[in-house]
């Protein structure tokens, strides 16, 4: 489809991470599974019902924006996915392991930043205040899951996995 305004650039990109959070909700359960540390696993749990949330409040802005809730394929996040499931397989479980987990999982939060960002913005340069309003709520539970891998990644789940290197 042949983008023309910014409304329609902001449905384009809305469809393409509608999609992309159905990816993740469709491949975390199985990482999750994979995880050792239960600091870790919590985290993602907590994080995978919040994506369902995060699902939702799409949904919303789909009927705020008078459209159809329909994704359109996310090959970002699916190229994404698709490298960390490899660069897990990579791994027996273990301290290692679950660094390679936070490292997709931040890869992924931050794709995600990156387009809550701009439809954030996009919805409030159209004057779609209260569409620009969802998408932050989203972005900042983004912004709070990254930081919270973050702060895992640097207590003890690198720590050890630095010593079996
Ligand atoms: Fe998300």
């Amino acid at each position: 489809m042949q983008v023309e305004s910014l409304r329609e650039l902001l449905i384009a990109e809305i469809r393409d991470i509608y999609d992309a959070e159905e990816q993740i909700v469709d491949e975390l359960p199985g990482i999750i599974e994979k995880v050792r540390s239960p600091q870790l696993k919590s985290a993602l749990q907590m994080h995978l019902e919040e994506t369902r949330g995060q699902i939702l409040r799409l949904e919303q802005v789909f009927e705020k924006l008078g459209e159809d809730v329909e994704g359109e394929k996310c090959a970002g996040m699916k190229g994404i996915l698709k490298e960390g499931a490899d660069a897990i397989d990579d791994t027996d479980e273990g301290d290692v392991r679950d660094a390679v987990i936070i490292a997709s999982c931040q890869k992924v939060e931050h794709y995600e930043i990156a387009s809550y960002g701009c439809v954030r913005t996009w919805a409030s340069q159209l004057g779609l205040n209260d569409v620009a309003q969802l998408l932050q709520v989203t972005l900042e539970e983004e912004g709070n899951a990254d930081k919270k891998l973050s702060q895992i990644a640097e207590s003890a789940v690198n720590i050890q996995a630095k010593k079996v290197a």
